[in-house]
């Protein structure tokens, strides 16, 4: 089931005029899910998160969890992240079963928060049609890449792989160009402009959390007063989401550690949260080689990286 190549049901040529039939899509949930998320019933008050894995989502989350329920702090304190806000894939992901794997999704109240990491068109067939509100949050590669080897050693992954090793099996997973992550990305960045879309970037929300705070809740029609905006960006720092046990996936690690049962390294899930961390991480030369698979596909989409961070140079990439 590793990497199978599925098939969408049917593309969303409604939103993006593309030849889909040039688009390889792998995905690790295999076609029976996919299949099951397409046919999927979608809520019109629904707010759907769709990121690239490691780009920001947790913080995004929480931030968006908090905007929907009116400012409920306790109850954010008092419930897992993810069983507030569930991660579509992550059910099946765990228990490989077809019938049970959207239960607690349909099962959630309205206005329902949802997470994803499936691209554009893996998602449900309604989304395109009844655009309820989504947003799509971005990030530096060189960082996300960083990240993903950190959380792959939390799930006893990567356990004879170094990091400089890990960033190289990225560069040649992502060798074709368009790679997968910038076609997931630049779908996304391309509909930036949609009503119902909100496009961002972990680098925004490290440069100005208030403006994009105020930016989400004019985008879902909330209010927000002097008082609350001091509590979001108290409760939503590094330094409170990293001792926030609520926030660190604890819920999620245990089910995938049971599942995976290997031997993992305790890497808090909100590790280190800089914006250019990768500088002193990675080796000069796999920066270099990053850069040159990350310029490969900017050049296919004749896009900047700036531009897909929503930057104008305020952050040194
Ligand atoms: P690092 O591993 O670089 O620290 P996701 O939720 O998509 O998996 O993204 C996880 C990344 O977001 C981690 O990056 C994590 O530390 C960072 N993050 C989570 N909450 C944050 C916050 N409040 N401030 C800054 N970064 C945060």
């Amino acid at each position: 089931m590793d990497n199978e190549i599925v098939q969408p049901k049917a593309f969303p040529n409604n939103l993006l005029q593309k030849d889909w039939t040039k688009r390889k899509l792998s995905e690790q949930c295999g076609q029976g899910f996919v299949d099951k998320v397409h046919d999927m019933l979608v809520r019109d008050d629904d707010v759907w998160i769709v990121t690239l894995p490691k780009c920001g989502t947790t913080w995004i989350q929480e931030l968006l969890w908090l905007v929907l329920y009116d400012f409920d702090f306790e109850a954010a304190r008092s419930e897992h992240l993810e069983v507030r806000t569930p991660f579509l894939e992550f059910e099946y992901m765990i228990h490989n079963d077809l019938d049970h794997a959207l239960d607690q999704i349909e099962a959630l109240k309205s206005p329902r928060l949802i997470k994803s990491h499936m691209p554009l068109a893996l998602l449900p067939q309604q989304l395109w049609i009844k655009k309820p509100k989504l947003i799509y949050v971005y990030r530096n590669p060189k960082d996300y890449i960083v990240s993903r080897y950190y959380h792959s050693r939390s799930l006893g992954f990567c356990k004879d792989t170094n990091l400089q090793e890990f960033a190289l099996e990225c560069i040649e997973e992502e060798s074709t160009v368009p790679s997968e992550d910038f076609e997931h990305v630049t779908e996304f960045y391309e509909l930036r402009k949609e009503p119902w879309i909100f496009y961002t970037s972990f680098e925004r929300m490290k440069l100005n959390l208030r403006q994009v705070i105020e930016d989400i809740c004019k985008f879902l029609n909330k209010e927000i007063n002097e008082e609350q905006m001091q509590k979001m960006l108290h409760h939503l720092s590094f330094e409170e989401m990293k001792k926030n046990p609520k926030v660190n996936h604890r819920w999620e690690f245990e089910q995938m550690r049971a599942k995976f049962k290997s031997e993992y390294e305790n890497n808090n899930f909100v590790r280190r949260g800089k914006a250019g961390g990768y500088k002193d991480e990675l080796s000069a030369d796999i920066i270099a080689k990053l850069d040159d698979m990350i310029q490969r596909n900017l050049d296919y989409y004749g896009l900047s990286l700036n531009e897909l961070l929503l930057l104008d140079g305020e952050v040194a990439l």
